[in-house]
């Protein structure tokens, strides 16, 4: 039987409270496929940072460099700054072991009450950049306290960075059947968005079978909003990808209920899967926390595993709960509690061959 070591990292907040639901999930998925994990949890987080002054250990990466996945929670707290809790955990892990692959499937289930009157399904994924661009290191503060006082910024788009980036969107469109929207700025941004379009231009050429656009930001934003069915793979760099994905994920019922991958194609490190929501310090604690955005982080992670079979088995048990619709919980309009909603999932599985 397979066992896969997974690295769990629940950090802060309602991290702690959607990532057991996520761990008995898939628990049972793996009594009925025939496949085992087993967890090692780290304590990294703010609390960790308050108690020792760092959010994990200097040599952190090495403990979970082993590992077939990560399963992270979220971290932040209102004591500690947002910079500290980021780049202090997410960010050396997302760099440290290149997954530079962020990848935010977006879909519109029945169940799932979109704000938008949609005219069309939408199934979409947005590709973000993950380990370069606009969030970059390179810049600094200079004449702190005076007038002349300034802050500088380095955005930095290398050829190798934007074309693997670029080739993983095509590739996914492929085998999606679908096509590519590239996220632009080429008319303000006189440098950086330029180069990513030419790189796009090119790589494009290689995947003669798959349609794609360019769009400005702005543009796209907008359009996101009024027609979120036309879009099928959006790519885009690090920040214009993350504001997209927020976007797309609040298209499709809340940030509660989005999931994300930061994936390193190659596999030469572990890829870790996360809800694209917060710590949500507004109601951790009160065990109402949304558990959808972990439970789908959890089956992206088995497709990445290669349990594409228990994978489907889990995101039928969310879409038939969502769709019966008497379990939900507040964020969604119900009164289910994170554990009562997770059950219900749990409960909707198949059972076993
Ligand atoms: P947030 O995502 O934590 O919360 C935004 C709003 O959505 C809140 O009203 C919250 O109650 C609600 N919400 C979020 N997840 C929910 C869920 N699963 N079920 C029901 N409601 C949910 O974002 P916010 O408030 O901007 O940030 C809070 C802290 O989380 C900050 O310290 C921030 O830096 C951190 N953060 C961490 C992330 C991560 O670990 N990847 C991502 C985003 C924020
Ligand atoms: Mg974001």
């Amino acid at each position: 039987m397979t066992t896969y070591r997974i690295a769990v990292i629940p950090g802060d907040g309602i991290g702690n409270e959607v990532i057991p639901p996520a761990l008995k999930a898939l628990d049972a998925l793996g009594r009925r496929g025939g496949f085992s994990l087993a967890y090692d949890e780290f304590d990294w987080s703010c609390a960790r940072y308050e108690a020792t002054g760092a959010m994990m250990p200097p040599d952190g990466l090495d403990h979970i460099a082993g590992h077939d996945a990560i399963l992270l929670g979220a971290v932040g707290s209102p004591g500690v700054p947002d910079h500290v809790s980021l780049w202090g955990l997410l960010i050396p892990i997302r760099r440290g072991f290149r997954q530079y692959v962020n990848l935010r499937p977006v879909k519109v289930v029945p169940g799932l009450p979109s704000p938008l009157r949609l005219s069309s399904p939408v199934d979409l994924v947005v590709v973000r950049e993950n380990v370069e661009g606009e969030y970059s290191e390179i810049g600094g503060r200079l004449n702190r306290g005076f007038p002349e006082e300034m802050a500088v910024q380095e955005a930095v788009f290398t050829r190798a960075g934007v074309t693997r980036v670029v080739d993983y969107a095509f590739e996914l469109a492929r085998t999606r059947g679908g096509h590519v929207t590239s996220a632009t700025k080429s008319n303000g941004i006189v440098h950086t968005m330029p180069f990513w379009d030419e790189v796009v231009r090119e790589r494009a050429a290689r995947f003669p079978g798959v349609g794609w656009r360019q769009e400005h930001i702005d543009a796209l934003a907008a359009k996101l909003v009024l027609r979120p069915g036309d879009f099928d793979v959006i790519v885009g760099s690090n920040l214009f990808g993350d504001v997209l994905s927020d976007l797309a994920a609040a298209i499709a019922g809340g940030i509660g209920v989005a999931p994300a991958a930061n994936l390193n194609p190659e596999r030469r490190f572990p890829s870790m899967f996360e809800p694209v929501h917060g710590s949500a310090p507004d109601i951790a604690g009160k065990g109402v926390a949304n558990p959808l955005g972990s439970l789908w982080s959890a089956a992206m992670m088995l497709d990445h595993l290669g349990e594409a079979e228990a994978s489907a088995a889990l995101r039928h048990a969310i879409e038939a709960v969502l769709a019966e619709g008497s379990v939900r919980t507040p964020d969604l309009g119900g009164t289910a509690s994170t554990t009562e909603f997770a059950d219900a999932v749990v409960a909707a599985l198949p059972s076993p061959a």
